[in-house]
C-alpha cells in the first residue's frame, strides 16, 4: 500500500538468551526495582536516567534508560508492569549495582534507537525454585535465591545508625529446614516491620533473597524479597519442625564452603589446647552452643558442651569422635 508502512512486529528474544552488542529483537517483562529520575552531567552532556529490573518466565536484566526527558518513559514503568523494550545495548554487568543473576545489563538511549513501551502481553513471574539453606553453603555474593524455612528464631525490629549517621530498622529471623542448617535474614528499612507478625514456628516462603557474606557466613538480605507465610499447620515443615523442636535438633549456620580457619601452626597431633581465632562479633554466638563440629575435609570431631558449661564461656568440652568415612579421635584419658 502507497505511503504506509507498518513497524515490523520485532521477534521476542528470552532475556537468559541475549548475548554482547546491539539487542537484535525486543524483551518483554516484568519490571522491579524502579529508581527515580535523576538528572546527570558528564563530559558527553547532561541529561536524565533511571534503571529498573525486567524479569521474564526465567531470567532477569537490568535495565538503564537514557535521554533528556525521561518523565513519560518513568510513568510507564511502573513497578510490576509488562513493558517491551528494543534497541538497547547490551554490556558486562557493572558489579556495584548488579542485583540480577545476569552477566550482562542493557542501556537504553531512548533519544537514539531505544524503544520502551508499555506492553500487554502476559508475562508470568519467574516460576520459584526453592533450594534448601544448606546448599547456600556453595552460592555467591548477590545472587537471589528461594528458599523455604521455619522460623527458629526472630529479632523484633530495631532501630539502627548507619554509617552515614542516619537511622534505619532492622529486623532478623532466622530459618531451619531439613537439610539440618540454618540462615539469618535480614530486614532493613520499612521491610523490617514484617517481622513483627511472624513467630518461632511460622513457615515462610521466600523468593528473591539476596545472598550476603560475612566472614564465613552466609546470610539472606531479604529487603526485596517476596515473603510469604504459610497459615498455621498449612505447611509439611510444621510437623516436622515439631519433631525437631522434641529432638532437640541442632542447626548449623550456614558458611562458605570454602574454610578460612587457619591450619595448626605445627603437625603435631596431640595437643591438649587448640586455638580457632574469631571476629569479636562471633563471642555472643557461642552463647547457646551446645555441640560444636569441626570439619577438616571429610573428617568432622563432635565437641560437646557439659552440664555446667556457663553462659557464654563455654565450659568443659568432651570430644565425641562421629562416625564417618575416617575420623580423628581426642583421647580423653591418657
Ligand atoms: C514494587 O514492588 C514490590 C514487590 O515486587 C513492592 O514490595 C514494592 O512496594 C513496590 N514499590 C512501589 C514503589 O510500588
Ligand atoms: C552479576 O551477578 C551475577 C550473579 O551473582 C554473576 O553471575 C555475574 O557474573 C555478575 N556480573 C558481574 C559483572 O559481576
Ligand atoms: C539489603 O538490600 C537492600 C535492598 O536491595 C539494600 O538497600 C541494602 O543496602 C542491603 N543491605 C545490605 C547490608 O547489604
Ligand atoms: C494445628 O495443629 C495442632 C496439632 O497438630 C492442633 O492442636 C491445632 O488446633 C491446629 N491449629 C489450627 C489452627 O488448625
Amino acid at each position: 500500500m502507497e505511503g504506509s508502512y507498518t513497524v515490523p512486529n520485532q521477534q521476542r528474544l528470552n532475556i537468559a538468551a541475549l548475548v554482547s552488542g546491539m539487542i537484535k529483537g525486543a524483551i518483554i517483562g516484568l519490571v522491579s526495582m524502579l529508581t527515580d529520575i535523576r538528572n546527570y552531567s558528564n563530559a558527553k552532556g547532561t541529561g536524565q536516567v533511571f534503571s529498573f529490573n525486567l524479569a521474564d518466565e526465567d531470567s532477569e536484566i537490568r535495565v538503564s534508560v537514557f535521554g533528556t526527558n525521561l518523565r513519560t518513559h518513568h510513568y510507564l514503568c511502573k513497578n510490576a508492569t509488562a513493558v517491551r523494550v528494543s534497541g538497547g545495548w547490551l554490556k558486562a554487568s557493572n558489579s556495584m549495582y548488579n542485583s540480577t543473576d545476569n552477566e550482562l545489563e542493557m542501556t537504553l538511549s531512548v533519544d537514539k534507537d531505544g524503544v520502551l513501551v508499555a506492553s500487554n502481553e502476559i508475562v508470568q513471574q519467574r516460576k520459584a525454585q526453592y533450594i534448601k539453606i544448606g546448599v547456600l553453603s556453595t552460592f555467591t555474593l548477590r545472587k537471589k535465591v528461594d528458599i523455604r524455612g521455619v522460623i527458629s528464631s526472630t529479632m523484633a525490629q530495631r532501630e539502627i545508625q548507619t554509617k552515614r549517621g542516619t537511622t534505619t530498622n532492622l529486623a532478623k529471623v532466622t530459618l531451619v529446614d531439613d537439610s539440618a542448617s540454618s540462615v539469618s535474614c535480614t530486614f532493613w528499612a520499612d521491610s523490617a516491620s514484617l517481622v513483627n507478625h511472624w513467630t518461632v514456628g511460622d513457615t515462610l516462603e521466600v523468593q528473591g533473597a539476596q545472598v550476603q557474606e560475612y566472614g564465613n557466613d552466609i546470610s539472606l538480605n531479604c529487603t526485596r524479597a517476596n515473603v510469604r507465610q504459610y497459615p498455621a499447620n498449612d505447611s509439611d515443615l510444621t510437623e516436622w519442625f515439631e519433631r525437631a523442636q522434641s529432638s532437640q535438633q541442632i542447626f548449623e549456620p550456614v558458611q562458605k564452603t570454602q574454610s578460612t580457619a587457619r591450619p595448626p601452626d605445627n603437625q603435631e597431633v596431640r595437643r591438649d589446647t587448640f586455638v580457632f581465632q574469631c571476629s569479636p562479633e562471633m563471642f555472643a554466638s557461642f552463647r547457646n552452643v551446645q555441640i560444636m563440629q569441626v570439619r577438616c575435609g571429610d573428617d568432622e570431631i563432635i565437641f560437646s558442651r557439659d552440664k555446667r558449661g556457663g553462659d557464654v564461656s563455654l565450659g568443659q568440652m568432651e570430644s565425641t569422635p562421629i562416625a564417618g568415612p575416617s575420623h580423628s579421635t581426642i583421647n580423653e584419658d591418657d
